[in-house]
């Protein structure tokens, strides 16, 4: 069964995209030889029939595996924190490996150029699909996933996110100035998987940033990255709703009290109570993620 997220994402796919149509919009834009989930599983070494419910259909279950990630960009130096925090120890325990590439050092001439004008006219700067080409030829096989950051891409949502941990090799394309030219991403879709995918209704100057957060929420959901995978299983969007709130000691600050329940030891009257806060705080704060009926009987 699809969900409805995969759903919703797929109607924003655009005119003429017959390669969508399987009725989930976390299928890439255009799929030509995208692997099934167990074929992706049992080449990482999980038990091809290991299932988890993702809240919206069955998949595969994580497992510990060599997650390899190219990034292409002209900036590399954005990348620097990837060195420090829990994917920096990720990628010292070899869990996930990251590589940096630098678009110009697929340039040939004098001036390393990597853009130039619109056909068309307009404002700005268009990425050359040549240096690109090489850049992707470098490093891309059927079995990689290349996402490209994008204002005008497919929305990234957590079930996206976790779509791509599931995957052993992902490329970002960071574009800059007004975009790349777009038959760089028919190109790497004539040899594997493409996603464009935008991080929000907002435009950055480039993919960098957009990347970057992309790869923090995928790295996470990596198997062995998190000290305590539960951690990922109890957050926001996990389950479709808002986290609850966290609360630590002392349990009086400021004259501020913890809620009463969370110190009753009453692990039923917690658990209900936590779902009730995470159902209040996504009715206040994020409708849209409820269903309409939802919505319907609420209290403002
Ligand atoms: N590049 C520019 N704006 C972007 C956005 N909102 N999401 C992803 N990549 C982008």
């Amino acid at each position: 069964m699809s969900c409805g997220e995969h759903r919703a994402s797929g109607s924003s796919a655009p005119a003429g995209s017959s390669k969508l149509g399987t009725g989930c919009a976390h299928s890439p834009l255009w799929r030509t030889t995208g692997r099934a989930s167990a074929t992706l599983a049992a080449q990482r070494g999980a038990p091809s029939s290991a299932t988890v419910d993702s809240g919206c259909e069955q998949r595969p279950a994580p497992y510990a595996g060599v997650v390899r990630i190219d990034i292409v960009t002209i900036f590399p130096e954005f990348f620097g924190v990837l060195d420090i925090s829990l994917l920096g120890k990720a990628r010292e325990r070899g869990i996930l490996e990251v590589n940096v590439r630098d678009l110009r050092d697929f340039t040939h001439d004098k001036h390393r150029t990597v853009d130039d004008t619109p056909y068309g006219g307009g404002a700005g700067m268009v990425m050359r699909p040549e240096p690109w080409g090489e850049a992707l030829d470098a490093m891309v096989s059927p079995t990689s996933t290349v996402i490209f950051p994008s204002a005008a891409g497919m929305p990234f949502t957590q079930s996206l996110a976790r779509e791509f941990a599931e995957h052993d090799h992902l490329i970002f394309g960071c574009g800059r100035y007004e975009g790349i030219d777009q038959r760089v991403v028919e190109y790497a879709a004539s040899v594997t998987s493409v996603y464009e995918v935008s991080l929000g209704d907002y435009v950055l100057n480039g993919g960098e940033v957009a990347a970057m957060a992309m790869i923090e929420a995928v790295g996470r959901l990596v198997d062995g990255v998190m000290g305590n995978p539960l951690s990922a299983v109890e957050e926001s969007h996990s389950n479709g709703l808002l986290e609850y709130p966290s609360y630590t000691k002392p349990a009086e600050w400021r004259g501020r009290e913890v809620p009463a329940v969370l110190l009753s030891g009453n692990h039923a009257a917690i658990a209900e109570w936590r779902i009730t806060q995470q159902l209040a705080r996504t009715r206040r704060v994020r409708p849209d993620l409820l269903p309409p009926e939802s919505n319907a009987n609420s209290v403002s």
